[in-house]
């Protein structure tokens, strides 16, 4: 017989802890008693089933489940930002929050940029201005630079702000080589800042100048613009500013100056560029005079070519620059007026000025202008970027950005480059056609491939959201009386 453990306990002087009495207590009425059983509540219309249904009962990891339900999806992103149609996989809204993914280390996208493409009619110009209404929700501000269709001119007067219309004969005149902010009181800068300064500048110029002047063609080639050219745009640049005699003096200069200073080299100008003699300078330079001379007497003359004369208004919601007036001079003299805005936009930028989102519409027309252009256009992104601003690009396939007659390993590699500038891509629908370039260049799965050859091509507003390397469906809704209207740019057809 053994003893308890109590009692072998006592032996060595403990004791057990007791239960105390606990008085007995009155039982809580569940507020759910009067809950129906499974079987619903005996009486009419009250759901009464006679039979119960079949349920089996399954215990796994959340890694397994995807396998066993593939087609359950979570909501795709978190809800801040514009909504933005609907992620047809989890039926939830997608929300589009470039600044706060750029944030949020769960969303693996480094920059707010966006890239959109599609056949033409999809519905990207249309995202864009959805996109732009939302966003000025949340206090941002747009800027068009270049509106070829004048599409954005009725968004913009439902804000209340008139468009600046540019072409022949009007009275808008910008300065693509106008320093911008960046030379504002130069003279009571520090040595090290205005070097720094004039850096940036004279790049931004020389990329600009090498854009226009190769973007001309002898028959089917381009201007060549070497480094020998380079090198003779830049001393005439220094020349005319007087930045290389004098670097506290930054003098504002125009296209037409450059032809003026390339055609009358000073003594100068010729040593400096090492030539023998005056000759020698014309003869080597004549391609290069011919070509800058167009850049003023052409197609733009009268835009592009003086002191720019109208100011934006960065604390309006929304300021376009207007270029259907263009139209008819052809799609060369529009890609080189979207040129000119996007190098000019990108130096305009005054610090501040809150949350912006720059737009460049139909940017295929000046990617199409060639290698140099779509290195211009690159570099303005890089410019840009430095403001932290959403920059929003809008082409038809991602071989625009190639640029056009340059399929060489050196154009693929500057538009790979070019891609990675922004981390959110929308894909609208494409034909078949387009699907290689789709792999080849964004490094598309088949799935989203098909996705966008297939599904998008059925339903306007239908595209692929790639965020980073995540894709998801997204139909996009407009407002049937507000956006609808303010998007439609089919009126030609009707
Ligand atoms: N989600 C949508 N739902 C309904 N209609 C839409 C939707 N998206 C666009 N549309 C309509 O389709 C038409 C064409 O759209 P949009 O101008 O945006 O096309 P796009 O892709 O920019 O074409 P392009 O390449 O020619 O500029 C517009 O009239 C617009 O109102
Ligand atoms: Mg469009």
């Amino acid at each position: 017989m053994g003893r308890g453990i109590g009692k072998l306990l006592s032996d060595f002087g403990h004791t057990l802890p007791t239960k105390p009495d606990n008085p007995p207590q009155t039982p809580v009425r569940s507020p759910f008693t009067t809950a129906p059983s499974w079987r619903g509540q005996r009486r009419r219309g009250a759901g009464w089933a006679a039979a119960r249904a079949p349920v089996k009962q399954y215990r796994m990891t959340s890694d397994q489940t995807g396998l066993y339900w593939p087609f359950v999806a979570p909501a795709a992103t978190a809800p801040t930002g514009a909504p933005m149609g609907t992620d047809v996989l989890s039926g939830s809204t997608f929300y589009v929050d470039p600044h706060g993914w750029v944030q949020d280390d769960q969303v693996p996208v480094t920059n707010p940029n966006i890239f959109i493409f599609g056949k033409p009619g999809r519905g990207k110009s249309a995202w864009v201005k959805a996109f732009l209404n939302r966003m000025f929700a949340f206090g941002y501000r747009a800027l068009i630079l270049g509106d070829p269709k004048d599409e954005y001119q009725l968004l913009c007067r439902h804000f209340g702000v008139e468009p600046f219309a540019i072409g022949p004969g009007m009275p808008t005149r910008l300065n693509p080589l106008d320093p911008g902010p960046a030379a504002i009181g130069w003279d009571r800068l520090s040595r090290a800042e205005r070097e720094t300064r004039a850096q940036t500048i004279f790049g931004r110029w020389l990329v600009l100048l090498r854009s226009l002047i190769g973007s001309q063609t002898i028959g089917d080639r381009r201007v060549p613009v070497g480094p020998s050219q380079e090198q003779i745009l830049k001393t005439v640049l220094e020349h005319l500013t007087h930045h290389a005699s004098d670097s506290r003096l930054l003098r504002p200069i125009a296209l037409p100056q450059i032809w003026a200073a390339l055609n009358e080299p000073s003594p100068d100008l010729i040593t400096q560029t090492r030539f023998p003699n005056r000759q020698a300078f014309l003869d080597e330079t004549r391609l290069l005079r011919d070509a800058t001379a167009q850049l003023s007497t052409g197609v733009l003359a009268g835009i592009f070519d003086s002191e720019t004369s109208i100011q934006i208004d960065w604390t309006a919601p929304i300021q376009s620059l207007s270029l259907s007036r263009l139209a008819d001079l052809g799609d060369q003299a529009t890609g080189m007026a979207l040129t000119c805005l996007s190098s000019w936009g990108s130096a305009m930028r005054a610090s501040g000025g809150g949350n912006r989102i720059n737009v460049r519409d139909e940017a295929w027309k000046q990617l199409r202008l060639g290698t140099d252009a779509v290195a211009a256009f690159d570099a303005d992104l890089r410019l840009s970027r430095a403001h932290g601003d959403i920059e929003v690009a809008v082409s038809h396939k991602p071989s625009d950005y190639e640029g056009a007659g340059h399929a060489g390993t050196q154009a693929a590699q500057i538009a790979k480059d070019l891609l990675h500038l922004a981390d959110i891509k929308i894909l609208y629908g494409q034909d078949a056609a387009v699907a290689d370039d789709l792999e080849q260049l964004l490094d598309l799965g088949a799935i989203a491939r098909n996705t966008v050859t297939g599904w998008a091509m059925n339903r306007k507003g239908r595209a692929l959201i790639c965020v980073g390397p995540r894709t998801y469906k997204v139909q996009l809704a407009l407002h049937p009386d507000l956006e609808l209207p303010l998007t439609h740019t089919n009126q030609n057809l009707h």
